[in-house]
């Protein structure tokens, strides 16, 4: 419907602008029936509607209406598929409006800067070019229904502990490189229409109140159009939240913020068009969910319930398969063992938990996939709520494992090793699936182990089975999923959206994660998840972009459109990937760019592109990339840009970021131009960089060389005197130089590299 929103602000009273800027109960906003300004409800989360039911109040974390509960975040990302994620989008969209839910408050899509972060199973990668992609398709799905999203937490929200306190201290390379990248590519390339800001500071600054963060980065710089919402009790102060770009203040607080709202205003702290910008920009997101609104909109159950299954197939990852562990045969007895097998670990607790359709646990879905020509037994093993090793239930396990032709183990993370609002100190599993599976693998030789987590484990025992598979936390069709692949109706072809270091100590993060309890100092810098193991030559548990198949893949063909392009130019990549295997089987094949000449310390590699792929046995596809400026590019902090060295490059392709089948090399010119200022503390290298300064500065180092005796040095002797020389500031080539170079002509000489 057409209107004029600034029309309606100007006939708005000062308190119903005010009104407007927090909501009225914990899932809704204001309205103002005097001038047509409907109320909407907001609801969680990221993989599954939670809306609550209403006998349960204002928290409503225990009932909500039942939903279909995808596979949350880790896993959907390690699906790496636009297409399949955009599809759930659509499911949850339509879900959202069979309820008249206008804004689903998700994708979560923080960086995973350390394993024990406690909301890591929402999350989607390490990678900001992983998590940008997969959020940008999340929102689209969500948004073409006509409902609108919440990218979260903006930003730098990458723990649990203290997150309504802390102070994430960043530089500006790592924040705009990795922390900041997802949730750009998402803003400029699918406009969510709400962002919501994180509890905690950045840099000082709680986030809710970051002017820098919510208006010079968000607003101007990506041109977000919607609103700005605190993540639920993240506001601080009221009045400086909303003069930083921070539109909408959630939960309700029975007014008690309006009222300061008005006051600012009254006594001239605040300027009444900073809220009147904030108002139109609340109603235009406002109007754009009722205009969405489509009541006749229901939502089919079953059908969901398949999207959620296959998808839930395409997000877990083979970790290992040896000896053709895997696929089991669809004969004989197969032993499933563990409590999991029976009582799925589905989803992660806290905001998202949400109440699903129906659960479909591995043991009857597997039993209906083999029909009677097999049969599948099962001993729990363990109970969910002891973390302790029961004896009386190993042994029962043990007995049922022993007389099956082979056993799959069902081990990972209860809930009370992982959840919102707390971080793991460690990275183990609970003792007593350690010691049921160590009692497993003693009396049988065919073992496959299926985990159920949402964040990296260590594996002391990983040589042990013969096959592993990371389901993740699979949503409620996670039985039948897990099913398929293993009996083999689906090859795997979900791959790690994250490394899994052996042990906790190895992450980069490790020494200053969470902090100190006033600030977490982000140390490590650019240098998170592979960028580190990569560049230390750690060999971790499983590398990211990691993930077998029941087919085989074939790269060949690699080629580049261009050997040398500008930096303003696009490059075009192509390669051949051939299913040589016997079954049919998708592929995800990964772009990385290596920068091979650099002054920057940069990572080893970094992902730049990826494709996902299905190939019949036999089959030949070409896949194609487009590579642009930000795919070479560093932020240069003191320049506060994106920057492209000149220089070479390498395209590698790979089936993992240890897996690189393919490199093609590029050289890139850049456009940018040093604007250097020179005095006498230059050194004889920048002068040397400098197109006008090239000439003169080899004679000085000759000369200066000459006057110092370097010719009479043995090659040690010269090397380091050449290296001195070098670096040594104009100054020292003045009053070293024996009257070579008077000040005069120093002075000349700076004047002219100046541009004087
Ligand atoms: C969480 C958000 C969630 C909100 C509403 C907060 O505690 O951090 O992710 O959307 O609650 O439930």
């Amino acid at each position: 419907m057409q209107r004029n929103i600034k029309d309606i602000v100007r006939t708005m009273t000062l308190e119903e602008k005010a009104s407007l800027c927090s909501g009225l109960d914990f899932w809704h906003t204001k309205s103002v029936d005097r001038v047509g300004i409907p109320s909407i409800m907001m609801t969680d989360g990221p993989h599954g509607m939670r809306k609550a039911t209403e006998e349960t109040g204002d928290l409503g974390l225990n009932a909500s209406v039942p939903a279909t509960c995808f596979p949350s975040g880790v896993g959907l990302a390690a699906s790496w598929n636009r297409e399949l994620i955009e599809n759930v989008g659509r499911a949850l969209g339509r879900e959202a409006q069979a309820e008249n839910v206008g804004i689903l408050l998700g994708p979560a899509v923080n960086i995973k800067r350390s394993p024990l972060c406690g909301r890591n199973f929402e999350y989607f990668s390490e990678d900001p070019y992983l998590t940008g992609e997969i959020a940008k398709h999340h929102i689209r799905g969500i948004q073409s229904e006509g409902v609108g999203t919440s990218i979260k937490h903006f930003a730098a929200n990458n723990q649990e502990k203290l997150r309504m306190t802390i102070n994430a201290v960043v530089d500006e390379r790592p924040l705009r490189e990795i922390y900041l990248a997802g949730f750009e590519t998402a803003v400029r390339e699918s406009q969510p229409w709400t962002v919501m800001c994180a509890y905690n500071r950045l840099n000082g600054v709680y986030c809710a109140e970051n002017e820098w963060l919510l208006t010079t980065v968000l607003k101007k710089e990506w041109g977000h159009t919607g609103i700005v919402v605190t993540d639920w009790g993240a506001c601080n102060d009221r009045v400086a939240g909303l003069a930083a770009g921070q539109e909408l203040e959630m939960p309700g607080n029975g007014g008690i913020t309006d009222v300061d709202i008005v006051r600012a205003v009254k006594s001239g702290q605040l300027d009444v068009t900073i809220l009147d910008r904030a108002v139109e920009r609340l109603l235009d997101v406002t109007f754009r969910a009722i205009d969405g609104h489509r009541p006749d909109v229901k939502f089919d159950a079953t059908a969901h319930h398949r999207i959620a299954r296959d998808t839930a197939a395409e997000c877990m990852v083979l970790l290992k398969n040896e000896d053709g562990a895997l696929p089991l045969a669809r004969k004989g007895t197969v032993a499933f063992i563990g409590e999991f097998a029976r009582t799925p670990r589905y989803q992660g607790g806290g905001s998202s938990h949400m109440n699903p359709t129906r659960i479909d646990s591995a043991v009857e879905e597997a039993q209906a996939l083999i029909g009677s020509g097999g049969s599948i037994s099962f001993a729990p093993g363990y109970t969910l709520e002891n973390s302790a090793p029961e004896p009386a239930l190993i042994a029962e396990a043990v007995k049922v494992a022993k007389s099956a032709d082979a056993a799959v183990v069902f081990i990972g993370l209860t809930d009370q090793f992982e959840s919102e609002g707390f971080d793991r100190s460690h990275m183990e599993i609970p003792a007593s699936h350690t010691a049921l599976l160590d009692a497993i693998l003693a009396v049988q030789s065919h073992v496959v182990v299926v985990l159920s987590n949402g964040s990296p484990i260590e594996m002391p025992w990983v040589s042990r089975p013969g096959a592993i598979l990371e389901s993740y936390l699979g949503g409620q069709a996670w039985g039948g999923a897990v099913a398929d692949i293993l009996f083999g109706v689906t090859s795997p072809s979900g791959k790690l959206a994250e490394t899994f270091p052996e042990r906790i100590q190895d992450n980069p993060s490790y020494l200053s994660f969470p902090g100190d309890g006033r600030n977490v100092e982000y140390r490590e810098g650019v240098f998170v998840g592979y960028r580190y193991y990569d560049k230390k030559l750690f060999k971790p548990l499983f590398p990211f972009g990691h993930g077998l198949s029941y087919a085989e893949f074939q790269y060949s063909d690699l080629k580049l459109s261009s050997s040398r392009i500008k930096d303003s130019d696009e490059l075009g990549v192509t390669v051949r990937i051939t299913n040589i295997g016997k079954v049919e089987g998708k592929e995800i094949v990964q772009l990385y760019v290596e920068d091979i000449e650099s002054t920057v310390i940069r990572p080893v590699r970094e992902l730049k592109g990826f494709q996902k792929i299905g190939l019949k046995p036999g089959e030949s596809k070409q896949v194609s990339f487009t590579l642009s400026k930000r795919s070479f590019a560093y932020w240069d902090q003191p320049t506060s840009g994106w920057r492209v060295e000149s220089g070479e490059f390498h395209i590698s392709i790979g089936s993992s970021s240890r897996d690189i089948r393919c490199t093609g090399s590029v050289t890139v010119e850049s456009s940018f131009r040093v604007d250097t200022h020179f005095d006498l503390n230059s050194t004889l290298m920048d002068v040397s960089r400098h197109p006008a300064g090239a000439q003169f500065a080899e004679q000085v180092r000759k000369g200066f060389m000459a006057h110092l005796g370097a010719g009479s040095l043995d090659p040690v002797g010269a090397l380091m005197f050449e290296a001195m020389v070098n670096e040594m500031p104009l100054r020292n080539i003045v009053r070293m130089g024996g009257g070579q170079i008077s000040s005069e002509t120093m002075q000349g000489l700076i004047a002219q590299l100046n541009g004087g």
